[in-house]
Parts: structure tokens; C-alpha cells; sequence
């Protein structure tokens, strides 16, 4: 097992990719901390993982609001006493065209993606630091390489993660490695409320694999960025997208 006795928070575990990552690192060894907003998808992740025999807990925060991260980071340490992987997953959509986009909006978007990270890693690196190591996971997206009319907040929130990336590695290095993952098409609910797959054809007709992603493709690779088998790996975005753009 590639992560047996570690701790991980994923945060947006209750969903698509995050739940996905949440069951491979259970599967893996791992402890999971499961967090979202949504009570009963949070505790049906938990059961499952419980019924096959893991050890996982859900903590509910809402990560537009940052302090509610705090809590997310003191249940994980009152119950596991540590932390050594943060995969920080919850996202937050916006489509709204720049005559639209109101600050409240484009705030609750950065603080669900991009604030939350910032300051949930800020809480974990010390752990982390002082175990000598431990790995931070960020979700970026194809979405930090271009634009498109009407995700002004989301596309934004998506490239400053990246640069986010690149800082936190440069900062928490040598202990803590940092990379991201740029996922393209992947069908989850996300995808499903701005149309399901058929919005997403041109991506997948625009990729040399002519398929649509599963949550797992992404689970597979945080495995892959969470374990000893990325260890020379720091500072890097990973695009999970198919080929599209190559
Ligand atoms: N699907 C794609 O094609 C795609 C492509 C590129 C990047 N991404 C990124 O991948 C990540 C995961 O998205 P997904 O596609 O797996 O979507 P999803 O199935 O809708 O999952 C989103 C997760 O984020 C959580 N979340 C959203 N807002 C939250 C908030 N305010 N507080 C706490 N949790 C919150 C949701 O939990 P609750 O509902 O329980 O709150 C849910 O678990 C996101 O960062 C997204 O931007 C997705």
C-alpha cells in the first residue's frame, strides 16, 4: 500500500474527483479526512469507506468562508494528532460575463479556490515541517492556459492557482512538496450542471484519447503525487486532460 498509516484531508471529497481521491488513498492505506458543505454525501463517502474496512471521518466546512477551514485542520488533528497529505480540491464554478460578475461572486469563487488552499496549507505546514515531510496536492485546471467568454472569476482563480503552486513549493520545500493538477474534460457534477458531457464534446473531439475523463483518471494521478513514487517531483502543474492542446 502506497499511503498505509499516512493522514490526508481532501477537501471537496464529497463529489466527483475529490471522492474519487478520498476512496483510492483509503484503499491505499491512507486516513481520510472527507470534507464539504453537503452532510449526507459526506457521510455516505465515510460509510462506504468504513464498510470496507478504512479509517475515514467527514468534517463539513464551507470553504468560502476561510475561517471554516480552521475547524477542518483542528478535527483532523484532535482525531489523528497529524496531517501528511492535503489535497486541496473543492471548487467553486462561476459563468458569469464581466457585466454580470459582481465582487461577491468573484470572492466566494477565490476563497473556494484559491483562498482555502492558501490558508489551509498555511495550517498544515508546520505539521508538516516538523515530521520533515509531508505533500500538498492543488487543483488547478486546462482552464489556467486560456480564457472563454463568461468564467472571467473561475479562469482567474484557476491561473492564480498555479502561481500559488509554483510559491508554495519554492516556500515549503525541503520538507513539503508541492504540485497541482490541471484536469481538463472530466465528468463529475461540476460538468453536469453547466450541461452534462454533450458541453464538453469539443474538448473530447479536440483530444487525441476522444473520451471525456472519469474522476478516477485524476484520483490515480494525486496517488501518483501524494506517494514516494513523485518524490523528485516539486512545483509542477500536471495536466490530466486527454492531449487536448498538445
Ligand atoms: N470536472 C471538470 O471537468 C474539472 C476540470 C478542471 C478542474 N476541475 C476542478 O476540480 C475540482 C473538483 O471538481 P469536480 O469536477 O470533482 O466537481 P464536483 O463533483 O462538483 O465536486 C466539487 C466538490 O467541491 C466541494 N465544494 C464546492 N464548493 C464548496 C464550498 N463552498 N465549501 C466546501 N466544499 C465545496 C463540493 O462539496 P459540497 O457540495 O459537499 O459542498 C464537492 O465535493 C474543482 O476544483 C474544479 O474546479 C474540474
Amino acid at each position: 500500500m502506497k499511503l498505509a498509516g499516512k493522514v490526508a484531508i481532501i477537501t471537496g471529497a464529497t463529489s466527483g474527483m475529490g471522492r474519487a481521491t478520498a476512496e483510492l488513498f483509503a484503499r491505499e492505506g491512507a486516513k481520510v479526512v472527507v470534507s464539504g458543505r453537503n452532510e449526507e454525501r459526506a457521510k455516505a463517502v465515510v460509510d462506504k469507506l468504513k464498510a470496507e474496512g478504512h479509517e475515514a471521518m467527514f468534517v463539513l466546512v464551507d470553504t468560502s468562508n476561510v475561517e471554516e477551514a480552521k475547524m477542518l485542520f483542528d478535527k483532523t488533528m484532535e482525531a489523528y494528532g497529524t496531517v501528511d497529505i492535503l489535497v486541496n480540491n473543492a471548487g467553486a464554478l462561476s459563468l458569469s460575463p464581466l457585466s454580470e460578475l459582481g465582487l461577491e461572486e468573484w470572492n466566494r469563487v477565490f476563497n473556494v479556490n484559491v483562498t482555502a488552499a492558501l490558508y489551509l496549507t498555511q495550517l498544515v505546514a508546520p505539521v508538516m515541517k516538523a515530521k520533515g515531510k509531508g505533500v500538498v496536492i492543488n487543483t488547478s485546471s486546462v482552464a489556467a492556459y486560456g480564457a472563454h467568454h463568461g468564467f472571467a472569476a473561475y479562469i482567474s482563480s484557476k491561473h492564480a492557482m498555479n502561481g500559488l503552486t509554483k510559491s508554495m513549493a519554492w516556500e515549503l520545500g525541503p520538507e513539503i512538496r508541492v504540485n497541482a493538477i490541471a484536469p481538463g474534460a472530466i465528468h463529475t457534477a461540476m460538468v453536469d450542471s453547466i450541461g452534462g458531457p454533450s458541453v464538453l464534446d469539443h474538448m473530447k473531439e479536440g483530444s487525441p484519447l476522444k473520451r471525456i475523463g472519469t474522476p478516477e483518471d485524476i484520483a490515480t494521478v494525486a496517488l501518483f503525487l501524494a506517494s514516494d513514487d513523485s518524490s523528485f517531483i516539486d512545483g509542477q502543474i500536471i495536466r490530466v486532460d486527454g492531449g487536448i492542446e498538445i
